[in-house]
Parts: C-alpha cells; structure tokens; sequence
C-alpha cells in the first residue's frame, strides 16, 4: 500500500461535519456568522479575511454562512466590501483570485459600525445576527484590554448562543497578572471549551507535522531524549521589520510578542511525551507539562542566559532599511528588543541536562523558521584517519517556513576508488515536492477549526499562564540590570553576543543558507 490518506485524525473533528468538499480538502463546516471585532484592522486584512476567502473558494464552508466586520469607523457595507476587496487583491496570490468567487464571498460580508465600551451599534449587531441558532463565532481582533469588556457586552446584549466561541487573538496580556485578569473576564462569559486562544504558529502545516514526524514514525523516538541529542535549536528569523505595527511592537517587544507564544508552543511539541491519542486536552496535558518543568532564568541569570537586540540601520535583500528608532510609531529613546536569544532547558527525565537554545527577531539576514535538532557523536571511530570529533554528528533540521521540510545530515561515504573518504551529505525531505497541492496559511485551518468546534490546537488557559509565569523574571531581570538592547545591523543575525552566548558552550548557531533557494 503506497500511501494512506489519515483523515478527521481529530476526534472533534466528527463533530459539525456537514459534508466533504469537492476540492477534498476535508470536511465543509456547518453555516456559521463569524463576527470580527477589529474588523477594519491590519491582521483582518491581511490575514483572516483573505484566509476565510480560500477556506471559502476552497469549497469548505457553506455559502450561507455571513461574515461581520464589527469596528468604530463608519462604513456602509459597500465600503467595507470595497476595502476587502482591495485586501483580498494585495495579499492573495493573483492565481487564487477568481471574479465569481470573490463576488460571491463579499456577498457573504457585512459590516457593523460598533462602539466595543460604549452602547452603539450593539442593537444592529443584534439585528443582524438575529436568533439563528447557527454556530456564531465572535473574533477578537482587538487590543487584549478590551477583550474582557467585549464578552461583557456580547453577554449584555443577549449575544450568545449555545454554539457561541469566541477567538482570542496574541498576545493574550502584558504580563502573568493582564493575562490571568483577561482569562478571568472572558471565563466569566464562556465556557473554557468556548474560548479559542490561537497561535497561529499551531496552525503551520510543518509545526502539526512534528506530530506526524515524532509519533508517526518509531525511527525517532528511542532517540529523542538528552543521552542521544546534544541541544536543540528553535530559531524563527524574520527580515521584516515592524511593519507599521510600531505603536504595539513598541510595548511588546521580541519576547513578548514571539517568544511567550510562538517559540514556546513549538519548543513544546518537540520536547512533549507522547500523549495517549491526538486528543484536545491529552495534547494540552502533556505541553502544559513541558512548560511548568522549563528551567526557570532568574533574574540575576539574564545576562549569561539571554541576549536582547535592536536593529539598526542596513539592508534587506540588498535595499537599504531604516533602524528600528527611526520607524513610524516607535519613541525616539525606546529600549525595546527587536532580538532575544535565550538559553532554556527541561527539567524532566527525558531532557535533564541538555540546552534547548531559542532565538528569533526581525530585519535578521533572511526569513527562516527552524528546529535544529543535534545529535551526538558516535562514541568511537572505526575509520583510520577520522577521529570521533570529525564525523560530523547528526543533525535533523524541521524546516517551518519557508520551503517547508525536513533535512538530515548524515556522513556517507565518497564514491570513488582509494581510501575510505567520509562526507556529510543532507537527506532532503520537501513537502512542496512531495505533495504538489497549495500549502494552506496557517490561519485557514485555525479559523475553521472554530467552527467546527476542535480546539487542539488552541491554547488552554493553563498554558498562556504557565508560559507568562516563566517569561515574568526575565523580563524583571532585564529591569532590574538594567540590559538594554544591543544594536546589530538590519539585514545580519543578530547582536555578536547573541554569536557569543551559544559559542560560550562550544556550540554554534545553525545558520546555513536555505539548500532550496
Ligand atoms: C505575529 C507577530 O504573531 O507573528 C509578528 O505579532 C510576527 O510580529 C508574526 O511578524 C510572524 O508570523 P509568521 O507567520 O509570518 O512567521
């Protein structure tokens, strides 16, 4: 049997099934009003709204199904749908963009003019929506202080229904004490299986592949543990800079804005156990456990332990770029970090005494997310002339984006006639060539999955807290030591110390250039 399609491996997922679409892309959804609060925002824009268009061209989701963009600015329908229509345009592939279809989906759409504090515009919320009893998604694509008011209007204005979710966009607070206040507002409103807290790095087709790559195939797991690997990487570089987010990236910085969620979603399905089947809260169970056995970095420990950075001015793919001060919205002396680079470890069994090292950060040298897993070196060389140290050790590197795949470096042999010569060469595993279908954005999948009422891949409230209660004391200790970025040119990999850190334990970064590109 060559290949065996595993489909609905989420037991949830049987739930709403209303049919499978034409395009096999899964099962469609039943109707639903998803209800986007931050409507004429930059992440609806840029990100849901062109998601639920190929989720809806795609043939996933029933044609009755009604969008609302809910926001303060006044606007008619038609000019909202004009401005979605231009979003659908800049951030869609022109490929992905069909006349009828596109008719069609701004047919579905609608807006609300809403004050979220005050008493307008809930009543033509309510009037729109009506009293379907269809699954209504409220999205909250707003600030997080807002979050907790909004589920007190929804409940005020009779909003919710028995198939009520509501999505609550990162970061989720500012610090353990925001996120546990917003936590406590919304779970006063809903149920904690209504409450969808998305990162949408869970959403990326290779971070669900680790799944596949770690219990779907035994080869790894006898392996997967402190004896045989030696640390483990996770780096996700971007080469934007803060694009016209200033005004929030200003407040929130590296660590909060990447690290408290993405990095540490991923570094948790790398280092979990096993759960006992792909199920909500057994995979919740066992990421909770990774993050409350993280290592903690004390405050006195941030300076040997984390590297903080600020880009200054340089180039990106040759253009010239500004330095962070001199973005838009940034103030004139902020000491935010645009870079962090951390080491961490797991307290447990499976990973006593072994660094997981964490980095990311914006205008570096080129777009790449990755998990670099190094294995040890064999124990003792067979081969005259090659010590143990110059067989190069393994290394398994999960690419996440971009040209998505899985590469493992392995010493063979030299072909040719004389002496046994040992090279490393790459066993190359490209999901772009292995499966030629388009690769859904992350967000497809996540907003769907709402619906359908599956949230294994959503944060539970335990873990947004665990994650803050870790990432509090670094931030205190970079308070309270006064650290203060360093400055590393837009368009390289960070701050030398960054380079220093990692170099301290005989190791180096992994930064190889992108063998596809
Ligand atoms: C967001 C951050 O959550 O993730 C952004 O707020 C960042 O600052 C983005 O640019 C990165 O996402 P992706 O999918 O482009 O890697």
């Amino acid at each position: 049997m060559a290949e065996k399609a595993v489909q609905n491996g989420f037991p949830e997922f049987a739930a709403g099934i209303s049919g499978t679409s034409p395009q096999g892309r899964g099962p469609t959804v039943p109707p639903f009003d998803y209800i986007i609060f931050g409507g004429t925002g930059d992440l609806t824009f840029r990100k849901l709204l062109p998601s639920l268009y190929s989720t809806f061209r795609d043939g996933l989701v029933d044609r009755s199904s009604r969008i609302i963009g809910a926001s303060r600015s006044a606007l008619s329908d038609e000019a909202y749908r004009t401005r979605v229509m231009e979003a659908l345009s800049r951030h869609l592939p022109k490929d992905e963009m069909d006349q009828d279809d596109c008719r069609a989906f701004l047919a579905q759409i609608s807006y609300v003019e809403l004050d979220a504090l005050g008493q307008a515009g809930w009543e033509n919320l309510a009037a729109t929506l009506g009293d379907s009893d269809r699954v209504r998604v409220f999205y909250l694509a707003t600030s997080p202080d807002i979050f907790g008011p909004i589920c007190r209007q929804l409940k005020n204005a009779d909003l919710i229904n028995d198939k009520s979710r509501v999505v609550l966009e990162k970061p989720i607070g500012h610090d353990l004490g925001t996120a546990r206040q917003i936590n406590h507002d919304v779970g006063q409103v809903f149920d904690e299986q209504a409450i969808f807290r998305i990162d949408h790095y869970l959403g990326k087709e290779s971070v669900q592949n680790l799944l596949a790559l770690r219990f779907a195939n035994a080869l790894f797991d006898p392996l997967w543990n402190s004896r045989y690997i030696e640390h483990i990487q996770i780096t996700v570089a971007e080469t934007v800079g803060v694009e016209g987010r200033g005004g929030y990236y200003d407040h929130a910085g590296a660590l909060r804005d990447m690290v408290q969620n993405h990095l540490l979603q991923v570094m948790c399905l790398v280092a979990m156990e096993p759960p006992s089947q792909l199920a909500t809260e057994a995979v919740r169970d066992e990421k909770m456990k990774v993050l409350s056995s993280l290592g903690p970095i004390a405050r006195e420990e941030v300076l040997n332990r984390t590297v903080r950075g600020q880009y200054s001015a340089g180039a990106i793919g040759g253009q010239p770029v500004v330095g962070y001060l001199e973005e838009p919205g940034i103030t004139a002396d902020s000491d935010t970090e645009t870079f962090v680079s951390l080491k961490t470890e797991v307290h447990n069994w499976r990973w006593a005494g072994m660094p997981f090292y964490l980095r990311t950060g914006k205008r570096l040298a080129t777009k790449t997310s990755e998990i670099v897993v190094q294995f040890r070196a064999v124990p003792h060389s067979i081969f005259p002339g090659y010590s143990s140290q110059e067989l190069l050790p393994n290394k398994l590197v999960i690419r996440v984006q971009p040209n998505e795949g899985v590469h493992l470096h392995m010493m063979t042999k030299e072909p040719g006639p004389g002496g046994l010569r040992l090279r490393e060469a790459v066993l190359n595993l490209s999901f772009s060539d292995t499966f030629k279908q388009r690769s859904p954005d992350a967000y497809e999948r996540l907003l769907l999955d709402v619906v359908r009422g599956a949230p294994t891949l959503f944060m539970r409230r335990d873990e947004v807290e665990a994650a803050w209660k870790w990432i509090e004391p670094i931030l205190d200790g970079w308070q309270e030591y006064n650290v203060r970025p360093k400055p590393y040119v837009a368009g390289t990999w960070g701050p030398s110390a960054s380079v220093a850190m990692i170099e301290r334990d005989y190791r180096s970064w992994h930064d190889e250039v992108d063998p596809e590109r």
